[in-house]
């Protein structure tokens, strides 16, 4: 029999001979390592995730290691298109579920929406609903959202800035909570009417509130997103928090805030006696609620949840699009304010649209077709959208329980099933053979004459600031009119 202090001193080994036994029948052992720990423990990319250091140690870990690297004895990461986002993505691996799933953090109320779902099958059925209000046709043809877009142009925008300006002594404009702003107005338009939306502009304050409750919790998100279990545990057994209790108050703070536009629009479309306005028709609401009371009927689920399915869902979309494209705006004046040339150019071809955009212009914005034909427009926007992508990091997703092959064809591994892969937009645009001097804003890159395949690998094979595959932002086109192709 063992004696106690023989027990205790057998512990370590037992424990390090597991790891080693676990590390050699590890097929990701073939697979080059990020760090010296990755294959026998995930505590190595946990304390670079903790630590928010996880972008510029995977960027450094790809240029020296190639397009796959192994994380963890769990975990990889890819940076090529074939062997790669392709496979991954376009190929359609899922999001996971249960403790699998990073995306049930994005869950609202409780109950998973779109983004959340981790399921290809239930998350299919839910895109089908939304894909025709977000499509490039309905889009650039949506007389609701020409008259929204026109509304806070010129009657909130605008007079802002010449407000703004106009000041004696100016101060400092805050360029990135207007366009959050902005942006939260317009897509709360398109999603529930102008007047049951938000009106973010023309109340600072409120403006000022909403934008701290929701940037203050984004230090917060590692313990719920990559420990879900123990967060969970250490709250239930111990009634230790590793989240600060006033990150709940803020998701609820905006979850009343959401339903109460929902309210608003729900409260508008039972009005049968009054014609609602053009520009208060709530487009996504009333086609995401119609299909969801259907989806609900057929099913014979209950109906109980019915109005918070439909706030989940549209919540995510407030929340996707107002943050990812004020992001996006606020780099691209940044931008501009360095280069005076590419101002100019910008503001000429502006100019050209009929009506032009200025404050003095009749108070409509010209047609979104003739926008999205814009040549200089779209590669200023391109252009950042490819060097400051809003989402610039790992998109994780499960491999198939059969596992599956990774990497290009002349260095693919083996990854077994239910392992986690990702790809990241920041590193995929930071390719120098598809973007020369990528650390450069250069808009002009994507006017220059380059073959037809290059232009390819340049717009859809390596772009991917919205994502590829069937879990693609479903708002590009209400972020830029212009198409995009899946690699
Ligand atoms: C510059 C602006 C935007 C960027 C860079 C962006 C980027 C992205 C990315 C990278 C994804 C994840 C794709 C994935 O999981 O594979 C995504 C998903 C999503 N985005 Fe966007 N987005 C933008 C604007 C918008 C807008 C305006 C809306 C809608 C109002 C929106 C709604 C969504 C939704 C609902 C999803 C989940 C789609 C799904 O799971 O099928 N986004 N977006």
């Amino acid at each position: 029999m063992l004696s106690p202090t023989m027990l205790i001193l057998s512990l370590p080994l037992l424990l390090l001979s597991n790891i080693l036994y676990k590390y050699l029948r590890n097929p990701l052992r073939q697979v080059p390592a990020a760090h010296p720990l990755a294959p026998f423990t995930s505590l190595w990319i946990l304390y670079i995730r903790f630590h928010a250091l996880e972008n510029q140690t995977l960027r450094a870990a790809h240029e020296r290691l190639g397009p796959i690297i192994c994380l963890s004895p769990h975990e990889v990461s890819v940076n090529c298109v074939k062997g790669g986002i392709r496979d991954v993505y376009a190929g359609g691996m899922e999001k996971g579920n249960g403790r699998f799933n990073w995306y049930s953090f994005f869950t609202n109320y409780g109950i998973p929406n779109m983004f959340s779902l981790g399921g290809n099958k239930e998350h299919s059925v839910r895109k089908r609903m939304l894909s025709n209000v977000y499509s490039k046709s309905v889009v650039t043809s949506s007389a609701p959202l020409l008259a929204q877009s026109s509304v806070i142009f010129y009657q909130r925008f605008f007079p802002y800035l010449e407000r703004t300006f106009s000041q004696a002594e100016p101060g400092v404009l805050n360029i990135y909570a207007l366009f959050s702003a902005t942006t939260m107005d317009i897509v709360c338009a398109y999603l529930f009417g102008l007047a049951s939306g938000s009106n973010l502009i023309d109340n600072p304050n409120e403006l000022d509130h909403f934008l701290d409750l929701f940037n203050s919790r984004r230090s917060h998100n590692f313990f719920p997103q990559e420990m879900p279990e123990l967060t969970q545990a250490l709250q239930k057994w111990f009634g230790y928090r590793l989240v600060p209790e006033f990150v709940n108050r803020s998701n609820e703070e905006i979850e009343s805030w959401t339903k109460a536009m929902c309210d608003r629009a729900s409260g508008l479309l039972r009005q049968s006696d009054v014609e609602i306005k053009t520009v208060d028709t709530p487009v996504v609401y009333q086609q995401l609620s119609a299909a969801i009371a259907k989806e609900v009927k057929k099913s014979g689920m209950e109906k109980v949840d019915l109005d918070l399915r439909i706030a989940s869902e549209v919540l995510d979309h407030l929340a996707a699009g107002f943050d990812t494209s004020g992001i996006t705006l606020a780099y691209l004046v940044h931008e501009l304010s360095l280069r005076p040339d590419v101002q100019y150019k910008l503001r000429e071809e502006l100019l050209s649209l009929s009506p032009p955009m200025k404050p003095s212009s009749t108070p409509t914005l010209p047609d979104p077709k003739a926008v999205d034909a814009l040549p200089f427009l779209h590669a200023v926007i391109w252009e950042t959208l490819r060097l400051h992508s809003a989402i610039p990091g790992p998109q994780p997703r499960i491999t198939p329980s059969s596992g599956c092959r990774l990497g290009p064809e002349e260095r693919s591994y083996y990854i077994p099933g239910n392992f986690r892969v990702s790809a990241s937009a920041g590193l995929l645009h930071s390719n120098e053979d598809v973007y020369p001097r990528a650390t450069e804003w250069r808009p002009e890159r994507w006017i220059e004459e380059v073959d037809e395949d290059k232009r390819k690998d340049m717009e859809s094979r390596w772009f991917w600031a919205f994502g590829s595959g069937g879990r693609m932002c479903v708002g590009s086109h209400l972020a830029v009119y212009r198409k995009l192709e899946s690699p």
